[in-house]
């Protein structure tokens, strides 16, 4: 298994966490609370901050989070939980850790994830550049701005513009490639022990105002009260998709977290504290973008930019918003670079794994291959625009594919392989564990009830 650890908080040796390839030891988490740190770092990202709220405002509000709430606590619980117990027995990552328990074929459900976290990353560090010129921005104090046709105008401007959009992407995807290089993943978890709950903090002042602004309310009401008229094939892929995404899911993410845990850490407990924290920052951001939607009178299906147009016009109306905006977007863009690590970490571990690279130039090879597979998703906000395939723009296509099609198939493979191959195995991480109620209905989600509803929304939508 690879070097590119993900930070054990004190290396104490778990005799479940030997290494088929090198017979080297993972060294195991000292702590439950840095598991759970860990993977809430993956998880809460832009993911909440960013594609929640305008995925949110293209599907009808309430209704879709009512149904994205509900396939997260059901199969968003029991596959956080199935991805640890597959780290967790194996100690190693998921393509290693497939191959171990169920042999070559299931080997091949890892690639394809860990490829699915490389198409994942590709359009993520676009998102991140956008950030990384919003903090640039927030500095200079030129993001602040009451006029909200101006902050649309400027960031269609800043994503059309081919050379900015690169750039800015180029800083992002350089700054994840650079804490993985150096192997301070560790430090960085660590510090998400302050930044994340400073991040919440500052999301509940900027409600504050939100909420406060005229014609708020109507934004909270569209946005808490459930329309079931609006739920279509597309708004339950959709709602899927990101209770996936959100909660870093189907991509072998949390298996390798899974590695690190503690023999007796409480596997469920832990499942449910990421899928809490995860939750509770999409519906922050949900309580303080969409209200100042309405408030502003910014169309809610705007798309993509509807974070990055709605913030600054929030912060021009707060005291000490200048210093707020600044804030915001450097926590936002921690919380980034934590999730984008987690999609990087994987693909150059593969690569070190798997071809015996070592690790500068495998993280090299995946930064450079990541700007390459990215440019077109950041040029098809401008230059590339008329590009369509299946009636969407490349990065739309992208990010479709990967999180409503590729994300919930791993999902389902995952699900498959705990609750049926290697059941016997997989329920005995819950063994000890007070929730005892929990095995049968664990198995019951990850095999009656995910197969359904993954099967049930993709019918409907194709
Ligand atoms: N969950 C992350 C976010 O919300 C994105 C992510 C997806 C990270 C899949 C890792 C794996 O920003």
């Amino acid at each position: 298994m690879s070097h590119l650890p993900i930070s054990p908080a004190a290396p104490a040796t778990s005799p479940a966490a030997t290494d088929a390839s090198g017979g080297a030891s993972r060294a195991t988490w000292g702590s439950r609370l840095g598991f759970v740190l860990a993977a809430a770092g993956s998880a809460v990202g832009l993911g909440a901050v960013w594609k929640f709220p305008y995925v949110v405002g293209q599907h009808g509000g309430g209704a879709f989070l009512a149904v994205y709430l509900g396939c997260v606590l059901t199969l968003g619980v029991a596959l956080l939980l199935a991805e640890m117990t597959v780290g967790r027995l194996t100690g190693q990552s998921i393509t290693t850790a497939l191959h171990t328990l169920g042999g070559r074929a299931w080997a091949w459900v890892g690639r394809i994830a860990t490829f699915n976290a490389f198409a994942i990353l590709s359009f993520y560090v676009v998102v991140g550049g956008w950030t990384v010129t919003y903090l640039m921005r927030a500095f200079t104090g030129s993001v602040l701005a009451n006029d909200t046709q101006r902050l649309v105008t400027e960031f269609s401007a800043f994503t059309a513009n081919p050379v900015a959009s690169l750039a800015s992407m180029g800083v992002f995807l350089g700054l994840t490639a650079l804490i993985v290089a150096a192997g301070v993943q560790k430090g960085i978890e660590r510090a998400g022990k302050w930044l994340m709950p400073a991040l919440f903090l500052l999301m509940l002042l900027v409600i504050a105002r939100a909420l406060t602004l005229p014609g708020a309310m109507a934004g909270v009401a569209w946005f808490l009260t459930p329309d079931f008229s609006m739920i279509s094939g597309d708004t339950l892929l959709e709602a899927l998709g990101l209770a996936f995404f959100s909660l870093s899911l189907g991509a072998g993410m949390i298996v390798v977290y899974g590695s690190y845990l503690p023999r007796d850490a409480r596997l469920a407990g832990s499942a449910v504290w990421v899928a809490t924290l995860a939750t509770l920052a999409c519906c922050l951001a949900g309580l303080m973008i969409l209200p100042a939607v309405f408030a502003f009178g910014v169309p809610p299906d705007a798309g993509p930019g509807l974070t990055f147009i709605t913030m600054p016009a929030i912060f021009a109306q707060m005291p000490f918003g200048h210093a707020i905006a600044i804030a915001f977007f450097l926590l936002l863009l921690f919380a980034a670079l934590t999730s984008a690590v987690s999609l990087f970490e994987p693909v150059a571990a593969f690569l070190i794994d798997e071809y015996q690279w070592q690790r500068g130039p495998a993280v090299l090879a995946v930064f450079v291959a990541t700007f390459l597979f990215g440019a077109p998703a950041a040029l098809s906000f401008g230059v590339w625009s008329d590009v369509r395939l299946f009636d969407r723009t490349i990065f739309d296509l992208m990010d479709y594919v990967t999180v409503n099609l590729l994300m919930p198939a791993g999902g389902l493979c995952i699900a498959i392989f705990v609750g049926a191959f290697i059941w016997p195995k997989a329920r005995t991480v819950l063994d000890g564990s007070r929730a005892q109620w929990f095995v049968p209905v664990w198995r019951v989600l990850l095999l009656v009830l995910t197969p359904i509803a993954i099967f049930g929304v993709w019918y409907q939508t194709f």
